[in-house]
């Protein structure tokens, strides 16, 4: 087989990337190792940032989600039994987010895809990227049980952290900077009405605990636990009893809802950056070029960043010969993604409590959210990260 762009994985970053040459007229084919079902049932965040939601209407698939998704115009920060929300839109000018399970994003995109795009093949996984030096790179994949090759001029390696991409770049040519935490998120859904009408994010001498939800009736939550925990270690009334007590205010009107837990799972924290995210004619995009600690949802958005740039790029060069933008994917990319590194980090560090923390270090993060609180410009970087940086 023969295109002009190979995506690697049907994520979001995949996925929207081929809506994205699809418009543009450039042929692509689309290579995801699992099935559809797998692809469309995996929980991950639901925030878009602003530009996100913006960059999928132009894609043409904004339509459910602007039906659907839950315009937030706050967040609220939950410490020392207070309660403070920060109001996005006054202090960006207007810039809001958006809940929107990632799910539901790629059920969009695929639909789409399947209505009126090019080949998008479930359970054919890339084996490797090969001649990502030449003007004629490679994918060998496995399908249906034979190994095949698609030829094409350009690889976009949008295979997630644990993809095969990564490795067509030469080590000696790779920087890798990362930063584990020695904690993790223990993740519930529940089939109960959020307790709040916009997210939580709790401060607690217990450890960190986010109130969020997918859909009105839909809750998701999580508590910061140890690094290695299981699951399945947690009974739903022990969950339901931490989050009670993270969430812990003096303000009589709260109240946490519990519900049937539907879903319980464990997602490490990690921080990592693969640079430079482009060698040769392979560029990497999302999670295979960067993982970023899920305090403040950057994840899903930052690989939305990727995909419109090289779109734009390859466009661009397509449509004036100018190899400029393409050039610069790399460079353009990595500075928004640092950006959001810089606040994911910086969120996380505010808001968890590490196991060998002082109480030097607790009245340390105490003061920093009470900054946020009592200051408009530290209010303001966070309300401007949160919703998210320009793709320009
Ligand atoms: N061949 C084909 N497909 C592959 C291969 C392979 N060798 N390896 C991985 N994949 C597929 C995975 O099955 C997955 O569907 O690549 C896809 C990668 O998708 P994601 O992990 O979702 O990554 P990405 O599209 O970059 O999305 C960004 O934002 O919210 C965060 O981490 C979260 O998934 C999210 C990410
Ligand atoms: C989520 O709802 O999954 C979510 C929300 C906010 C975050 C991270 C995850 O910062």
């Amino acid at each position: 087989m023969r295109t002009t762009v190979a995506v690697i994985g049907a994520g979001p970053a995949g996925l929207l990337l081929a809506r994205l040459l699809d418009n543009a007229g450039i042929g692509n084919v689309v290579l995801e190792s699992r099935d559809r079902a797998y692809v469309e049932q995996r929980q991950r965040a639901g925030i878009l940032e602003h530009g996100t939601a913006e960059a999928l209407r132009a894609a043409g698939a904004g339509e459910r989600m602007d039906r659907e998704g839950l315009p937030h115009d706050g967040i609220e920060l939950r410490f020392d039994r207070r309660r403070h929300r920060v109001d996005l839109p006054a202090l960006t000018g207007g810039k809001y987010v958006t809940v929107y399970a990632q799910t539901e994003v790629c059920k969009d995109l695929i639909a789409l895809r399947l209505a009126d795009g090019g080949p998008l093949l479930f359970e054919a996984e890339a084996l490797a990227v090969e001649g990502a030096e030449t003007a004629a790179p490679r994918v060998r994949y496995r399908h249906g049980g034979r190994e095949e090759v698609l030829e094409c001029d350009y690889v976009v390696g949008c295979d997630g952290y644990w993809g095969v991409a990564r490795e067509a770049v030469p080590q000696a040519l790779s920087r890798v900077s990362e930063r584990t935490y020695p904690f993790a998120w223990l993740g519930i859904l529940a089939d109960v009405p959020p307790s709040h009408d916009e997210l939580v994010y709790a401060r607690h001498d217990r450890g960190f605990a986010l109130l969020s939800m997918r859909t009105p009736v839909l809750t998701r939550a999580y508590l910061q636990v140890p690094a290695g925990t299981d699951a399945a270690d947690w009974s739903d009334t022990e969950i339901w009893d931490e989050l009670d007590r993270r969430l812990e205010t003096d303000d009589p009107a709260w109240r946490l809802a519990r519900g049937p837990v539907t879903a319980k799972s464990v997602t490490p924290l990690r921080a990592h950056v693969h640079e430079p995210m482009r060698h040769g004619r392979l560029f990497l995009a999302g999670d295979a070029a960067h993982i970023v600690p899920p305090t403040g949802a950057k994840g899903l958005n930052l690989a939305v960043g990727d995909v419109v740039t090289f779109a734009r790029a390859l466009t661009r060069l397509r449509d004036t010969g100018d190899p400029g933008l393409l050039d610069a994917y790399s460079d353009t990319c990595l500075r928004r993604v640092w950006q959001a590194e810089r606040f994911s980090c910086a969120m996380t560090a505010l808001l968890h409590r590490a196991p060998d923390a002082t109480p030097f270090d607790d009245r340390l993060q105490l003061a920093g959210l009470d900054r946020i609180t009592a200051v408009r410009s530290a209010e303001t970087d966070l309300a401007e990260g949160y919703t998210g940086f320009p793709l320009d």
